[in-house]
C-alpha cells in the first residue's frame, strides 16, 4: 500500500477509548491509514468502531499483542510507522482476581509490541504514542497535595496501576536504549459513551435506571479527576502529531469529584428524566456503601500544566452537561449494555464480585 501519510496502528480499538479514538481520528486525518490491533477481549465491541468501519483509511486485525509472530505479521504486511497502543487490561477490580493476566498482556503485551515495531518500523520515521493512566502516580491526601505532574515519582497500588507502569518504564527504556521516538500519555478517568458496563458510570447508570442498588466502595470519599473521552482522545491527537520525542503529557480536566457526590449527581439527572422510584424516592437512596476495594486509592488529581502550555490543548465538554449527555447515551443504548452483560466472562466475574462484594449488577 501507498500513498498514507502514516500508517497508524491503533491496538485496542475495539476498547471504549481506542474505539473513542478511531470514531474521531479516521474521518478527521483521511490522509492517515488505521489499523486496529485487537485480539477482541470480553472487553471489546465492535460496535464502538461501527461507525467508522467502512471508511477506506480503516482496517480491523484480530491479533493478540501478545503473540510476537501475529503482530510482526501484521506490522509489516501494513508497513505501519507509527503505534497508538490502548490495548491492555484495564479494570482495577478484575486486577484483584487475575493479576498474571493484568502483567501478561499489559507489561508482557507492551515489550513485545514495542520490541515488534522496532524491528519492523526501523527508519520509517514513525512515532510510538504509549497510554497509560495517572494511576501509575500512586495515592494523594484528600486534602491538599498538588495533582500528579510528569515528575510525580510513581508509586502504584494496585496490580492494574503497576502493570501500567511497567509497561511505562519499558517505553522510556526502548526510548533511551534504542534511540526510538516514544511519547507517553497519563491520563485521569474517562467517561462517555460505549464505557463498558463494570466500570463505576456505567455500573451506576445502569443499575439507577433499573432500580437496583448502588454500591459504593468504603465511605465514598475517594476522589477522581474525571475527562470526557473525546476531550481525552483530542489530546492524544495532538501528543502524537506535535509531543516532543522522549516526552511524557499528562491529561485532565480539572474535574475531582468524590465518588459518592458523582453518584448522587447521576441519581439526580435520572430523577429528572425517568421520574421518581415508586413511592416517591429518590434513586440516591439505592445507595449502598460497601467493603472497600484492596490498595483503592484515595484521591487522584492531574496537573495537566504541561500539555495546556506546550501543545495548546485544553478539553471542550462542560462536565455536567456532559455527564446528562452520558446519562442520556446510556438511555438510549440499554441493549448494547445488556449484550456486554450477557457474555460468559462478564457473568462469572459478576458473580464472583459484585455478587460477593458490590451488589446486583448481573
Ligand atoms: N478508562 C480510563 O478511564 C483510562 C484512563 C487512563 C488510561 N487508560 C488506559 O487507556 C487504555 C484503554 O482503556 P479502555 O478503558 O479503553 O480499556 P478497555 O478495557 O475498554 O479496552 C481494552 C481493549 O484492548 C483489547 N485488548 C486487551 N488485551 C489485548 C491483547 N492481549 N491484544 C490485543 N488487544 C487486547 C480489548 O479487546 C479491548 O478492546 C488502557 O491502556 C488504559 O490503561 C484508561
Amino acid at each position: 500500500m501507498s500513498g498514507w501519510r502514516r500508517r497508524i496502528a491503533v491496538t485496542g480499538g475495539c476498547g471504549f477509548i481506542g474505539g473513542a479514538y478511531l470514531r474521531q481520528m479516521v474521518p478527521r486525518h483521511p490522509e492517515d491509514l488505521y489499523v486496529n490491533i485487537d485480539a477482541l477481549t470480553y472487553a471489546a465491541s465492535p460496535e464502538r468502531v461501527a461507525a467508522v468501519a467502512h471508511e477506506g483509511n480503516y482496517v480491523f486485525e484480530r491479533v493478540d499483542i501478545r503473540d510476537t509472530k501475529a503482530v510482526v505479521e501484521c506490522l509489516g504486511r501494513h508497513s505501519i510507522t507509527d503505534v497508538v497502543h490502548f490495548a491492555a487490561e484495564s479494570h482495577n477490580d478484575r486486577a484483584i482476581l487475575t493479576p498474571l493476566r493484568f502483567v501478561e498482556t499489559n507489561v508482557v503485551g507492551t515489550a513485545n509490541l514495542l520490541e515488534s515495531w522496532r524491528v519492523v518500523a526501523k527508519g520509517s520515521g514513525g512515532r510510538f504514542h504509549h497510554i497509560s493512566t495517572d494511576e501509575v502516580y500512586g495515592s494523594l491526601p484528600i486534602e491538599g497535595g498538588e495533582g500528579f505532574t510528569e515528575s510525580t515519582p510513581y508509586d502504584p497500588s494496585s496490580p492494574y496501576s503497576a502493570s501500567k507502569a511497567a509497561a511505562d518504564h519499558l517505553v522510556r527504556a526502548w526510548h533511551r536504549t534504542f534511540g526510538l521516538d516514544v511519547v507517553i500519555t497519563n491520563c485521569s478517568n474517562n467517561f462517555g459513551p460505549f464505557q463498558f458496563p463494570e466500570k463505576l458510570l456505567p455500573v451506576m447508570i445502569s443499575n439507577a435506571l433499573s432500580g437496583r442498588r448502588l454500591p459504593v466502595y468504603g465511605d465514598g470519599m475517594n476522589v477522581r479527576d474525571w475527562i470526557h473521552v473525546e476531550d481525552h482522545c483530542d489530546a492524544l491527537d495532538l501528543v502524537l502529531r506535535q509531543g516532543r520525542a522522549g516526552r511524557t503529557y499528562n491529561i485532565g480536566a480539572d474535574c475531582e469529584i468524590p465518588n459518592i457526590t458523582l453518584v448522587t449527581m447521576l441519581c439526580e439527572i435520572i430523577d429528572q428524566r425517568e421520574g421518581p422510584l415508586p413511592g416517591g424516592r429518590s434513586r440516591a437512596s439505592l445507595i449502598e456503601f460497601v467493603p472497600d476495594r484492596p490498595g483503592h486509592d484515595r484521591r487522584y488529581a492531574i496537573d495537566a500544566s504541561r500539555i495546556r502550555e506546550e501543545l495548546g490543548w485544553s478539553p471542550r465538554h462542560e462536565f455536567r452537561q456532559a455527564l446528562e449527555d452520558t446519562v442520556d447515551w446510556y438511555r438510549t443504548h440499554r441493549a448494547w449494555v445488556e449484550n456486554c452483560q450477557k457474555s460468559d466472562e462478564f457473568r462469572a466475574y459478576a458473580e464472583r464480585n459484585y455478587g460477593e462484594r458490590s451488589g446486583d449488577v448481573s
